[in-house]
């Protein structure tokens, strides 16, 4: 079994003290943990279980219903492309495309040397600016192909 660090148990506990009862604090605890191993295993959901004290099928639940947490190794830049309504119509299907072409990678995958990881999520709330995206914490408006271009080549 995983342990989480001793740094990502304070912080859980920290947060656990702004909330009346602990499934409060279980969104943090899973993004801490995300944050220190990487990505979410069964057996770092399971940790996380533990540390935030609720069972093991709610932290599973919570892990797997969104799309923020990774349940699979990820590279160091996490590109996610929305791909839903509004901005397929503003062309997301094109820049997706050109990502791939240019990552030479599919939807869903990770470059071979670990550096970027592509996937299509739906929307990110930035309906009248798209095609949207978001690498890591970072935004990205009203994407072109020159646009992906620059960004990619800044990573
Ligand atoms: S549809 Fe793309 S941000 Fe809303």
């Amino acid at each position: 079994m995983i342990k989480l660090s001793d740094k990502t148990i304070a912080a859980i506990e920290e947060n656990a003290t702004r909330y009346p009862d602990r499934n409060s604090v279980l969104m943090f605890g899973l993004w801490k943990a995300q944050e220190e191993l990487g990505h979410l295993s069964p057996e770092a959901i399971e940790a996380v279980a533990e540390a935030v004290r609720v069972p093991r099928a709610k932290a599973q639940g919570v892990a797997t219903y969104h799309s923020l947490y990774w349940k699979k190794p990820v590279g160091e830049n996490v590109i996610m492309l929305c791909t839903n309504v509004a901005c397929t119509l503003m062309g997301a299907e094109t820049i997706l495309e050109h990502i791939e072409n240019r990552l030479g990678i599919k939807e869903g995958h990770t470059t071979p040397d670990g550096k970027f990881t592509l996937q299509e999520v739906e929307c990110i709330g930035s309906c009248g600016y798209g095609p949207a995206m978001v690498i890591n914490e970072t935004f990205y408006f009203d994407l072109t192909i020159n646009k992906i271009d620059d960004i990619l080549a800044k990573l």
